[in-house]
């Protein structure tokens, strides 16, 4: 096992083990994310409600609000339920640019009892930032999110009933 990201795993569970609110868990997995990764200019929540995708919490510059399941590197992800790993963005033809300067990106699809909860986005100013490790460390962290927001004594902002089911 690699040591390393076993901390990141640990680090991040032991954070969340003590928040009992969704707002405040998402925003602090965010603020974890951006602390322990290198070059990322932005990571945060996009959220499904209304067939759609909506910012959650975040870290970074102002970012679009509503993302529809048929558009951006969010909605692929929202729409295949899978983990998407872009080295360069400007080749993805959907792609939307919330911030010029970003290069790379990955999105991680957070699936809750079969339904889509949201996704996990990451933007870089680098090319090809995301690397096999670092997709496999970040699912692994999604992991711990997800442990976190189905636990009995979370108090939840977002009902259930818009989740999305492919
Ligand atoms: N670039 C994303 C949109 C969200 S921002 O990166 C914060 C996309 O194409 O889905």
């Amino acid at each position: 096992m690699n040591l390393v990201i076993f901390m990141k795993e640990q680090q991040l569970d032991a954070l969340l083990e003590n928040i009992n609110y969704e707002i405040s868990l998402l925003s602090n997995a965010s603020a974890f994310i951006k602390q322990v990764f290198s070059d990322i200019s932005w990571v945060g929540f996009y959220l499904c409600q209304d067939n759609q995708l909506i910012l959650g919490p975040f870290q970074g510059k102002t970012a679009c609000t509503l993302i529809p399941f048929n558009k951006g590197v969010c909605g692929a992800c929202a729409t295949n339920l899978k983990t998407y790993c872009v080295p360069d963005v400007h080749q993805f033809p959907s792609h939307i640019a919330c911030n010029s300067a970003t290069n790379s990106e990955l999105v991680i699809p957070l699936i809750i009892d079969n339904s889509l909860y949201g996704v996990l986005d990451l933007d870089s100013r680098c090319f090809a930032r995301f690397q096999p490790d670092d997709q496999e460390e970040l699912e692994k962290l999604a992991l711990i999110i997800i442990k976190h927001l189905t636990r009995w004594n979370l108090q939840a902002d977002f009902s259930s009933s818009n989740w999305y089911t492919a």
